[in-house]
């Protein structure tokens, strides 16, 4: 693997923790992706006839296959581009839910789908929150007793940004295909990183961010939605005329695209084919073990989520009695010059779940490009502060 790092502000031995916010380095090649598409493609998808705005559209669509591939889904129209995993949560609830519906979700949601839904629980929609155990993880039995006559959707954050656990997806899209609802993941940690065929788990709807595991730049995201299932726009415009519907992406995709981010999140995702997402996985997996082993030992430390790496995206949150997170992110930063994030990680659900709300937690994230040099230098670090 060769390891693409440039220098962060010139400074030489900044350590990036924090891949869970967003990636960073990302492979060469995306840098390069965007730089291009930029220079060198120039036109406007799907709105001229020249050869550039086709050109244009050409990258649009290599993209779309390309998650299509990674993804296992069967026909890339049904992937539609978004800014976010945010905008395609916010795109499916709002675009699917109406008045007398119920969704089912866990109490460790990120913001990103608790806000929508409260928002809709104004309307009329009702929600059903299903407990997560003390390690984050969910039995797929609660999900199959929490859902109702009037569940539309099944909604579950695959792994999350907080406890890291990687939930039982598989069982639990067995469960709602047999109960006929929609199952939908916010695979904003995972995707990428963990192997997901909507296929074979039964993804009627999949929400992704670009810019974490799938190395494209920050402003991409995708929304998957399977073949009948129909929301309504978020936000109108865009080609066709008038009055008339068209059709999926087109119809959730107003406006002009961001060509030279999704051309670097296609350019992301072609490493990952590469690469192969097992041995992303496996060494993420290894740099996990190690932060788990090392962190386990010290004196005052509490982990959240699962000890066992395996079961785990790759992210650790823990505290150190007595200290507070986000005084202990500033001397990361400030005294060794380690990139965490601290505080309630956009998901205070997820945090009063784990009896860490209001103050929050560290949360250390390598990623592909992370060493066990680095692991290293950061246990030795969290040693020095713990103490
Ligand atoms: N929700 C993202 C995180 O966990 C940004 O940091």
């Amino acid at each position: 693997m060769k390891n693409p790092k440039p220098k962060i502000r010139n400074q030489k031995s900044l350590i990036y923790l924090d891949n869970a916010a967003t990636s960073f380095p990302k492979p060469e090649s995306v840098y390069r992706g965007i730089d291009y598409v930029l220079r060198r493609i120039g036109g406007n998808p799907g709105r001229s006839g020249h050869r550039m705005a086709l050109d244009a559209s050409r990258v649009i669509f290599e993209t779309r296959e390309s998650i299509a591939e990674l993804f296992n889904i069967k026909d890339s129209s049904r992937i539609v581009f978004t800014k976010n995993v945010t905008e395609a949560i916010n795109l499916a609830f709002k675009g699917l839910l109406r008045k007398g519906d119920n969704v089912v979700i866990t109490n460790i949601e990120h913001n990103a789908v608790v806000k929508p839904l409260m928002r809709l629980e104004k309307t009329g929609v009702s929600v059903t929150k299903v407990s997560a155990k003390k390690d984050g993880g969910i039995n797929p039995k609660d999900v199959e007793k929490a859902i109702a006559k009037n569940t539309k959707i099944v909604s579950v954050v695959h792994a999350s940004n907080v406890f890291g656990t990687i939930l039982p997806v598989e069982e639990i899209g067995r469960i709602c295909k047999k109960k006929n609802v929609i199952f939908m993941i916010d695979a904003a940690q995972t995707a990428g990183a963990i192997p997901i065929d909507v296929d074979a788990m039964n993804i009627d709807i999949l929400c992704a961010t670009g810019h974490k595991g799938l190395f494209g730049p920050q402003g991409t995201g995708f929304l998957y939605v399977r073949e009948g299932i129909e929301p309504l726009p978020l936000i109108d415009g865009g080609i066709g005329e008038d009055g008339k519907m068209i059709e999926i992406p087109d119809r959730l995709e107003a406006g002009t695209m961001n060509t030279p981010g999704i051309g670097g999140l296609g350019k992301g995702i072609e490493f990952i084919l590469k690469e192969g997402i097992d041995r992303i996985k496996k060494h993420e997996e290894k740099l996990v073990r190690q932060l788990l082993e090392g962190l386990k030992g010290l004196k005052g430390v509490s982990i959240l989520g699962t000890m066992d790496a395996q079961k785990r995206a790759c992210l650790v949150s823990f505290n150190i009695d007595g200290k507070d997170s986000s005084q202990v992110g500033y001397m990361f930063d400030n005294e060794f010059g380690i990139m965490t994030r601290c505080g309630t990680h956009c998901a205070s659900e997820a945090h009063k779940t784990a009896g860490t709300y209001p103050d929050g937690s560290i949360r250390v994230s390598p990623g592909y490009f992370t060493t066990q040099n680095e692991i290293e230098e950061f246990l030795r670090a969290m040693n020095k502060l713990a103490s």
